[in-house]
């Protein structure tokens, strides 16, 4: 770096959404300090490795991707790791990495330009300490999605899934303030966007003190320019009547809800904490359901918890077939350290072959259901929002308001734009469609 160039930075992201948006806002504060973003590590001032500490799996490849980073790095890159593994494992990462001279958990980015300032003079750190009134309201998140904005209304959990090692790197759970949500969605539809996706572990438990979830909802999807709203992740237990009824009574909500399972077996369900039954959960699709009528489901479900049976699982293939899941997100459990879950003894353990063994089958399960529901819709019309280049074949990938992913023909131009489409074909899990009707355009997202 010359003394006339800004310092550069480079954020490589790994996890949910909560992380994408945690970098937008790690980039909004540096860059208002003077700071470059730029795409490549390599010859950047700054790298830092948002993290995740979900899986074990997760966490080896950011472990080897840290590894990488030495070659990337020149004299006096300041390398960090953010996220919630660096939260998990604090210290232990300067120790076990020692070309990485910074590790700031999820609370502790606003000390971010000072931290990296102090790492140019060779100081090195690790920021975990949980700070309960941190929303980084003051920062401005620097968003690289044209068409949608991820806004966090809640930061951490307070839940206890005994496999779980959110509660641990993000902290107890708290609620922004409801008008700084709107005033967050008023800023980012003045500039372009039109979709919204609500963000929080247990979004649905959201509670600023004076208002709940569904007032919020209420009150974001009412904003004038806001023509979708989404939300992720909810908790089956806290769809209270009131949330269920702002639903459906809100026009922008989109009718598609992520509602994770984790299992269908209530022996399984107690043991991970869930704090509700097979019955319970199939109450709450009900009524969402009898609210929002064509309302389309996802999921995300584990197998191989410790103690699962093959009659726990089999449990759990026949909610796929009593629920019709429009799909899900299937993972093979995974201890994390100091989890509950790690303290069932270890002849509750379920073989890696027998885990992996239940997966394929689960996953199957799904896809079958899947392409039979998406097999029904051939022929529908929809109206879809243009998102972004298709990986294969030219097309444009767009997504409908309950969730569907359609390839559609078409030019960079209409990324931004709400179409009309026909569902002429499906591969089981995408659509191919046609344009069949084009709105007003709206003013192409920037
Ligand atoms: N807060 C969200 C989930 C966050 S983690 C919720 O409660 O729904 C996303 C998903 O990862 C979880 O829904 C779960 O299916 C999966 N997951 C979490 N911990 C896991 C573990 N130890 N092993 C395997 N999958 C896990
Ligand atoms: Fe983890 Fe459970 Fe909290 Fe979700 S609700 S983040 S699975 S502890
Ligand atoms: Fe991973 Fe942390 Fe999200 S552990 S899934 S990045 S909350």
């Amino acid at each position: 770096m010359t003394a006339s160039q800004r310092p550069t930075v480079y954020i490589e992201t790994y996890g949910c959404q909560m992380n994408v948006s945690d970098t937008e806002l790690m980039l909004g504060k540096l860059t208002a300090s003077g700071y470059e973003a730029v795409a490549q590590p390599d010859g950047a001032d700054v790298i830092l490795i948002n993290t995740c500490a979900i899986r074990e799996h997760a966490e080896q490849r950011v472990m080897g991707r840290i590894g990488e980073m030495k070659s990337r790095m020149s004299r006096g890159t300041v390398l960090g790791v953010t996220g919630c593994m660096a939260q998990r494992l604090g210290a232990e990462l300067l120790d076990r990495a020692k070309h990485v001279s910074l590790v700031i958990g999820p609370d502790g980015y606003r000390d971010l330009p000072s931290l990296i300032e102090s790492a140019r003079e060779g100081v090195r750190a690790a920021a975990t300490e949980f700070d309960l009134e941190e929303h980084y309201e003051d920062f401005t998140a620097r968003r690289f999605d044209g068409v949608k904005a991820w806004i966090p209304v809640q930061r951490g959990c307070d839940y206890r899934c005994t496999y779980c090692i959110v509660p641990t790197t993000r902290g107890p759970e708290r609620s922004r303030k409801l008008a700084e949500v709107v005033r967050e969605t008023e800023a980012v539809v003045a500039s372009g966007i039109s979709e919204i996706v609500l963000l929080g572990q247990t979004v649905n438990s959201y509670f600023d003190g004076a208002h709940d979830f569904a007032d919020l909802l209420r009150a974001v999807g009412s904003v004038e320019g806001v023509r979708r709203l989404r939300f992720t992740s909810p908790h089956p237990n806290d769809f209270s009547d009131r949330v269920i009824r702002a639903i459906a009574e809100t026009t922008t909500v989109c009718e598609h809800v992520h509602l994770p399972m984790q299992s269908g077996s209530t022996r399984t369900l107690k043991r991970m904490l869930r704090r509700y039954t097979r019955e319970g959960y199939l109450e709450c699709v009900d009524r969402l359901r009898s609210a929002v009528p064509d309302l389309s489901l996802t999921t995300d479900i584990i197998v191989g918890f410790p103690g699962e049976t093959e009659a726990d699982f089999s449990e759990t293939l026949s909610m796929v077939e009593a629920v019709g899941f429009d799909d899900a997100y299937t993972f093979k459990f995974s201890p994390r350290d100091g989890t509950p879950a790690t303290r069932f003894p270890a002849s509750d353990s379920v073989p890696d072959e027998i885990a992996s063994e239940r997966l394929a089958r689960l996953i199957a399960t799904v896809r079958a259901r899947t392409r039979e529901r998406n097999l029904e819709l051939l022929g529908q019309r929809r109206e879809v929002l243009v998102e972004k280049p298709a990986r294969r074949g030219g097309l444009l990938q767009s997504k409908t308001r309950d969730f569907k992913v359609v390839m559609i023909p078409g030019d960079a131009s209409l990324i931004g734009r709400y179409l009309n489409v026909e569902l002429t074909g499906t591969t089981g899990s995408t659509f191919l469609g046609q344009v069949v009707h084009q709105r007003t355009p709206l003013p192409l997202a920037v």
